[in-house]
């Protein structure tokens, strides 16, 4: 995925890019910052947009997901800080805060390529059961289920804030490419899901069966329930526009 993420900045300096948080993509931001390091890898004119922000959590808080994209990516790499946006979980409009994220998206010229983990629920960002699949970015009420599953970063579950702003699933269908990132065995079931199960707004990550450039990377313990693994497998295997990643995304 760091590869992938590294391809695209280096093809394009200008690129846009659609930054998720989560456990999942942290080692993803570490060895990015390890490419900037050792081998250059020039963030400096990149542009990135992250998926989502709680509602009541000021940025300096290092709970905040700006707070967790400074500390895992932002301070590691040359990026220059007018570049990275969340939205703003403070602001004293949200709705207006909302419309000013789309606008800022757009006037970027869209999201080149969106990294994008999927929750317990099987939700994108905090697009919970139930989000329109046209929806744009909005203020989203949590599930108990998600509170849960955040807890250990907030000391329970109860501590976790019941709101936060997100990028609609219609804002993210609209991303050039989509690279969604699953591992371990607790996210077997709802990957299956989603993607080998109806599109529906319950699990809203099935919604990426309707993008046209779709990349899942899973491990073995994620993928073990797909039905047509084997398939997948022997796709990934032939075919050639995966060459130049395969030795990396097999190992
Ligand atoms: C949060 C984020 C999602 C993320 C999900 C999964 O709910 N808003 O964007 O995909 O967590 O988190 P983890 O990677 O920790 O399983």
């Amino acid at each position: 995925m760091a590869e992938l993420i590294a391809a695209t900045v280096r093809s394009k300096p200008r690129a846009v890019l659609g930054l998720a948080t989560g456990r999942t993509p942290e080692t993803v931001y570490k060895i990015l910052g390890e490419k900037h390091r050792i081998e250059g890898l020039d963030f400096s004119r990149t542009v990135t947009f992250n998926l989502d922000e709680y509602i009541g959590i000021p940025a300096e808080d290092p709970r905040s997901y700006r707070g967790t994209m400074e500390e895992s990516l932002f301070r590691h790499v040359n990026i220059k800080p007018g570049n990275t946006h969340l939205p703003d979980g403070m602001a004293v409009d949200l709705d207006a805060e909302c419309r000013r994220y789309e606008e800022k998206i757009a006037a970027a010229g869209g999201i080149d390529l969106q990294l994008l983990g999927i929750g317990l629920n099987g939700h994108l960002a905090f697009n919970e059961p139930l989000s329109s699949l046209t929806s744009r970015t909005r203020t989203k009420s949590l599930t108990p289920e998600t509170r849960a599953q955040n807890a250990t970063f907030f000391g329970g579950a109860e501590n976790v804030p019941s709101r936060a702003i997100t990028m609609g699933v219609g804002t993210i269908l609209e991303s050039r490419w989509c690279i969604m990132l699953a591992t371990g065995e607790s996210k077997a079931g709802i990957l299956r899901e989603a993607i080998e199960g109806p599109v529906r707004s319950v699990v809203t990550a099935s919604a990426l069966q309707m993008h046209q450039r779709c990349t899942v990377v899973v491990d073995e313990l994620a993928a073990a329930r797909l039905e047509h693994k084997e398939y997948y497998r022997w796709v990934f295997q032939n075919e050639p526009e995966w060459l130049p990643f395969r030795p990396i995304l097999s190992r």
